[in-house]
């Protein structure tokens, strides 16, 4: 029997340490030290060699493996996102806050597989078997053959899955919410959740089902988050999006089998989730063409295009130090676009307030949004609209060049899908590709960014600062 001393793990990040602190020293977070059992440093090696446990097998490299073959979730934004379907032994993470609808998104692929002629098995650790059974009638897969479980304890949930052959699918909502009885601390601690998963993952991998674990997102470090599990799975999936917004985005953050940064947009119904099949349509909805300060930027994340409007508001500001704000933008980057307006394009925002949001509650985090951001803040500092039927992409850099990105014709391709006839965007480089046939304004330096409004924006500041 393995000696153990008390350890003190925080349940934000899992940094061990012996003495309780107030205050995690890894990761900064308050109030997440809790104590768990740990064995003794050096227990492991010296109990090898005292009880003789089975080596390890070593095997070539070289031998050929047939690849399993891929099987459907029946929603195709998610098979997307996990690179075109569940492979056989895999772990998939879904990660998200609560109430953003994992589960329901979850009961809907678990029915969908199993009306495909699969075995579905859904372990809910949080809901009741009649709230399932309710949520399933407004999902409306009621008659799915998958099958429930309200459980929470790991060896209940083996002992009855030992019974029968391992499903295909199996969902465990959460892992947060299951405990073993073989670990000396609570649910939801960073040891019951990495034993479980631990469990779950090696479940996974011999008997060949794929497994989806749910983990809430915390913020308050109370229950150990999803980021404990991350390193133990195939693929992670983070669900986010706005919660007064009704849709959802999908984002594999790592995928063994498959690209990751691929995304798979939803929106929440009253009917369950509804894959979205066009979202550059929906996040260019109830755009106000004529407006100042808006600008629509052609991105591409994972492998599609995706549209989206930028709006950019510059206001004089009453204070000495002025306000710079960006939702769904990365704000060092929107402070660094207005530096180089103003070193190099003799823009000056200095006693400004600015805000910069793009449209629907997206967050971009690719720099070839740049030139977009530089165009909605010259029109907002202008005072007049940019073209409507104009889509701009390109890097700036800081001597004010603007840069290549990649995806040039996926992007135009999808601008031009949708209507828009004009593009702004960088100056020609090493293409390989030919780029789809539209009014292209290929810009060396930022400067040429609309000059007529450029030209309106410098004088307009001047004007001001003579004004005051
Ligand atoms: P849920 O899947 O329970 O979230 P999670 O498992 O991530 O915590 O989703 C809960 C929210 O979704 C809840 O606020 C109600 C909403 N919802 C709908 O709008 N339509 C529906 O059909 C369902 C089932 C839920
Ligand atoms: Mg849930």
């Amino acid at each position: 029997m393995a000696r153990t001393i008390p350890t003190f793990v925080c349940q934000a990040c899992g940094a061990a340490a012996s003495k309780w602190a107030g205050r995690c020293g890894d990761c900064g977070a308050w109030n997440t030290m809790a104590q768990e059992g740990a064995a003794a440093p050096g227990s492991v090696l010296s109990a090898s060699r005292k009880s003789k446990s089975p080596a390890a097998i070593m095997e070539s490299l070289e031998a050929r493996e047939e690849e399993r073959a891929r099987f459907s979730s029946g929603v195709s934004e998610f098979d997307r996102v996990i690179g075109g379907g569940f492979i056989p032994g895999s772990a998939i993470l879904v990660g998200g806050d609560p109430g953003i609808g994992k589960s329901t998104l979850l009961l809907q692929i678990a029915a969908s597989v199993a009306s495909s002629g699969r075995a579905a098995v859904y372990v809910s650790g949080e809901e009741a078997t009649q709230q399932l059974r309710l949520r399933a009638a407004r999902l409306g897969v009621d008659k799915s053959t998958a099958r429930i479980a309200a459980e929470t304890n790991v060896a209940a949930i083996f002992a009855a899955l030992d019974g029968a052959a391992p499903p295909d699918l199996l969902v465990i909502d959460s892992i947060q919410t299951l405990w073993s009885d073989t670990i000396d601390s609570g649910p939801g601690t960073v040891s019951q959740v990495r034993a479980s998963a631990q469990a779950l993952v090696s479940y996974a991998k011999k008997r060949g089902s794929a497994v989806i674990l749910v983990g809430h997102v915390t913020k308050d470090g109370q229950i150990a988050g999803p980021k404990v599990v991350e390193h133990m799975v195939d693929t992670v999936l983070y669900f986010d999006g706005d919660n007064a917004q009704n849709f959802r985005l999908l984002r594999s953050v790592k995928n063994r089998f498959g690209p990751a940064h691929e995304i798979g947009v939803f929106e929440m119904r009253g009917d369950g989730l509804q894959e979205v099949v066009n979202p550059s349509e929906l996040f260019l909805s109830g755009r106000e063409v004529s407006a100042p300060g808006t600008a629509v930027f052609a991105g591409v994340e994972g492998s599609r295009p995706l549209l989206v409007e930028i709006q950019a508001l510059v206001a004089a500001s009453p204070f000495a130090a002025p306000r710079r704000a960006a939702v769904g933008w990365d704000s060092t980057r929107l402070s660094m676009i207005l530096a180089v307006l103003d070193a190099r394009c003799g823009v000056r925002l200095a006693q400004h307030d600015v805000y910069l949001n793009v449209a629907g509650g997206l967050r971009i985090s690719e720099p070839a949004a740049d030139l977009a951001v530089a165009a909605a803040l010259v029109s907002a500092i202008s005072g007049e609209a940019l073209p409507s039927d104009c889509i701009y992409f390109g890097e700036v850099s800081l001597s004010g060049a603007v840069r290549q990105v990649g995806h040039m014709p996926l992007r135009l391709k999808e601008a031009q899908k949708l209507g828009f006839t004009a593009a702004v965007i960088p100056a020609p480089g090493d293409e390989t590709r030919t780029l789809p046939k539209m009014n292209l304004t290929r810009l060396k330096t930022l400067g040429d960014l609309e000059p007529d409004m450029m030209a309106a924006a410098r004088a307009k500041k001047r004007e001001e600062r003579r004004e005051r």
